[in-house]
């Protein structure tokens, strides 16, 4: 039963989800204005959900993406905002700057390392695995670009919201071993935020995963109008697992160094509510899970063009309308919708352990 139902989404499962200085001389530290202590600084590790621009050569450097917000492409994956910067500014701080573009003059609200489509294990997407991004960390403390103390005050933002997934599923063909993936999945990530806090971290914000029978490129065989159950169940098996785990993280540190963020519930109650806010007509016009770039068939090709220039995607008329941007990316308004409903869980970044 399960294996045959694997078989009947897989076509349509996402391709990817894009879803996927200080220098020592001779013994004394020159700082290149990174250490200003009064600052938190933000790290943020994952995938397209967070990232703010590492992925040059990706649609998100292309029209339509950033329409909103600056108003024209600029490495995100959504029409403006997305996650890593509503959290930067509830910190006070300008969003990181994304390691591909950092600079000896622009580090001092800390760095995004994340990257579109990668995840915990190597997925469909060439880029920095989580693993690498920490290393990348590693490297510039090791460089002594930020001090312990830049660390010991900054908080680390963790989003992997389902790449691993999407490769899980395409390569093994079967959603039979799902349960055994997920445990080894977040063995791997609990590694990988325990090396966070080795390194002097002391608030580490993970999200926990979206409703991805919710996403678009799954919502597409109901006509967008219901989530796929089957696949929410992967993320609540996730998600109950990535909260045992972290509670006892936090038992083992003897404080509250781990916080979870509850994406699923947040995305949840978002859809819920825009839904009640629309009136009769626009929801039978447009489904509100149906993406405001919507590509052309099952593939998610906002942003394309074809050899002509030929959009290959269509366009809504407000962005602000819809939750999700495209097949698998909130829009601006659908995250800061997400985030709002974040409200009462980040009080616990900014608290002292
Ligand atoms: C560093 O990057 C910022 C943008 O983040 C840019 O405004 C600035 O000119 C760059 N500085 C140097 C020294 O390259
Ligand atoms: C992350 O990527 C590196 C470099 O490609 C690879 O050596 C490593 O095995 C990957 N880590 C995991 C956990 O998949
Ligand atoms: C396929 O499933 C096995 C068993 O859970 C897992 O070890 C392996 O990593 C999976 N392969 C991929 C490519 O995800």
């Amino acid at each position: 039963m399960a294996k045959q139902l694997a078989i009947t989404f897989l076509p349509f499962l996402p391709l990817l989800l894009f879803t996927s200085i200080t220098e020592m001389v001779e013994g004394t530290k020159k700082t290149y204005g990174v250490t200003d202590s009064n600052t938190v600084k933000l790290f943020v590790f994952g995938d397209s959900y967070v990232d703010t621009g590492n992925f040059l050569d990706s649609p998100s450097y292309r029209a339509p993406y950033g329409m909103t917000n600056p108003g024209k492409p600029a490495g995100r994956f959504s029409d403006g905002r997305v996650l890593s910067d509503y959290i930067a500014s509830f910190l006070k701080i300008d969003t990181p700057t994304p390691y591909s573009l950092k600079n000896s003059s622009n580090l001092q609200y800390g760095i995004n390392f994340a990257h579109g489509g990668v995840g915990i294990f190597e997925t469909l997407t060439k880029g920095p695995n989580m693993t690498v991004q920490i290393d990348s960390l590693e490297n510039l403390v090791q460089q002594n670009v930020y001090t312990k103390q830049d660390l010991e005050s900054s908080v680390a933002l963790v989003a992997v919201s389902g790449n691993d997934y999407t490769a899980f599923l395409v390569n093994n063909k079967s959603i039979t071993e799902i349960k055994s993936f997920t445990e080894t999945l977040i063995k791997q990530l609990s590694t990988n935020v325990q090396r966070i806090h080795n390194l002097g971290v002391n608030k580490i914000a993970i999200g926990l995963l979206e409703p991805i029978g919710c996403l678009p490129q799954i919502t597409v065989v109901t006509f967008h109008l219901a989530c796929v159950d089957l696949l929410n169940l992967v993320s609540q098996n996730h998600n109950e697992v990535l909260l045992q785990t972290v509670k006892q993280l936090n038992e083992q540190v003897g404080k509250s160094v781990f916080v979870t963020l509850d994406l699923y519930n947040a995305f949840l109650s978002t859809i819920k509510m825009m839904q009640e806010n629309q009136d009769e007509n626009l929801r039978l016009l447009n489904p509100l899970l149906k993406p405001c770039c919507n590509g052309d068939g099952f593939k998610n090709s906002c942003g394309v063009v074809d050899d002509k220039g030929e959009k290959k995607y269509s366009l809504c008329d407000k962005p602000e309308d819809s939750f999700f941007w495209d097949y698998v990316h909130p829009s601006q308004n659908g995250w800061n919708s997400v985030y709002t409903q974040l409200q009462s869980s980040l009080g616990q970044l900014t608290d002292k352990n």
